[in-house]
């Protein structure tokens, strides 16, 4: 099984690299050794690479400047997408592409699952929507994972950030009323080679189950469980108490959304994402945000 993977050198890509390396014959296009906004430069590189699957995790993923930069928003996060959809279908390649929770307009209280209508309110959110829709055009054998609050080594996130804040102030606050599940990066990384397969063939694949190989179509993946910014923080802190990591701030004290001043795109309040389809498809349950959380910390800031 070869893999490419796009994206590599981001939070997401960058770990699903160092996880396949061992297991699969994987290589990895960063930003400068693949540009998307450049869709001729990407079919000549890509049709004469040699893969079973592409995987894209690669993406304008700056929500707020995606607001100005509408047109470069579109072209990399949609049309580059169905540039990648087409030439995995004319290699008999099977597309493994990432999306997002922004998609939801987040009026909904309980998860989402992949058959609720998406309806983006952000022009990141609308973005990653059409990529969506143009790779599912092009095949419905392709795959779209929708993630919500990556988190993991390779690049800093809200968990990194608030870690490092609270080492260096008696006080932090986060956000407390919006809501999501954080996704440890190594997780999806375990959880992806199921759905390895050639798109032309079906069930190729030398991993999982035949159900996942086969399957095409969005699914969603996050960590089980939901919170808040403030809860997830608040976890963290907890967590760095338990394993001896010197913080100063204990607790994390509440902000609104509405504080958040300098936020130019809107969000939703509420993206949690069910992972009920991904379970019925592999007979494995993601474990909680919690439990990632936790060993997330363990690994990478504790020296217990
Ligand atoms: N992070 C989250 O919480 C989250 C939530 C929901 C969905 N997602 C989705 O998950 C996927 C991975 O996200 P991530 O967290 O790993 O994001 P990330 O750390 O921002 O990584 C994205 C990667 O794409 C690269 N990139 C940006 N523009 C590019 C272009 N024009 N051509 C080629 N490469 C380009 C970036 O390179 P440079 O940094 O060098 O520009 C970066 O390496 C994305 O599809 C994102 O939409 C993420």
């Amino acid at each position: 099984m070869k893999i490419v993977i796009l994206g590599a050198g981001g939070r997401l890509g960058a770990a699903l690299l160092r996880d396949y390396r061992d297991k699969f014959e994987v290589a990895g296009f960063n930003h400068a050794q693949l540009e998307l906004a450049d869709v001729d430069g990407v079919r000549t590189k890509l049709r004469s690479t040699d893969f079973d699957v592409l995987i894209n995790a690669a993406a304008f993923t700056n929500v707020d400047l995606c607001e100005t930069q509408r047109d470069l928003a579109f072209l990399i996060n949609s049309e580059a997408p169905r540039v990648l959809a087409k030439i995995c279908q004319d290699k008999g390649a099977k597309l493994i592409h990432f999306s997002t929770d922004y998609v939801f307009d987040g009026v909904k209280r309980e998860p989402y699952t992949e058959s609720d209508s998406a309806n983006p309110i952000s022009i990141y959110g609308e973005s990653k929507r059409a990529g969506e829709e143009n790779i599912l055009a092009v095949g419905d054998r392709h795959l779209v994972v929708r993630v919500s609050w990556i988190f993991g080594p390779d690049r800093p996130s809200f968990i990194d950030a608030i870690i490092k804040r609270a080492q260096e102030n008696e006080q932090v606050d986060a956000v407390a009323d919006k809501f999501s599940a954080p996704t440890y990066a190594r997780d999806v990384a375990e959880m992806l080679p199921s759905f390895f397969a050639r798109a032309a063939v079906g069930g190729g694949g030398d991993s999982g189950h035949k159900a996942a190989r086969d399957y095409g179509g969005i699914l969603h993946f996050t960590n089980a469980g939901e919170c808040s910014w403030q809860e997830y923080a608040q976890w963290a802190l907890d967590c760095c108490q338990e394993l001896g990591v010197s913080v100063q701030a204990r607790t994390v004290s509440a902000l609104k959304l509405k504080d958040m001043k300098n936020w130019v795109a809107r969000r939703p309040v509420y993206s949690v994402l069910s992972s009920g389809n991904y379970a019925q498809l592999t007979g494995v349950s993601p474990r909680t945000w919690r439990e990632a959380v936790s060993d997330y910390i363990r690994r990478f800031y504790s020296k217990k």
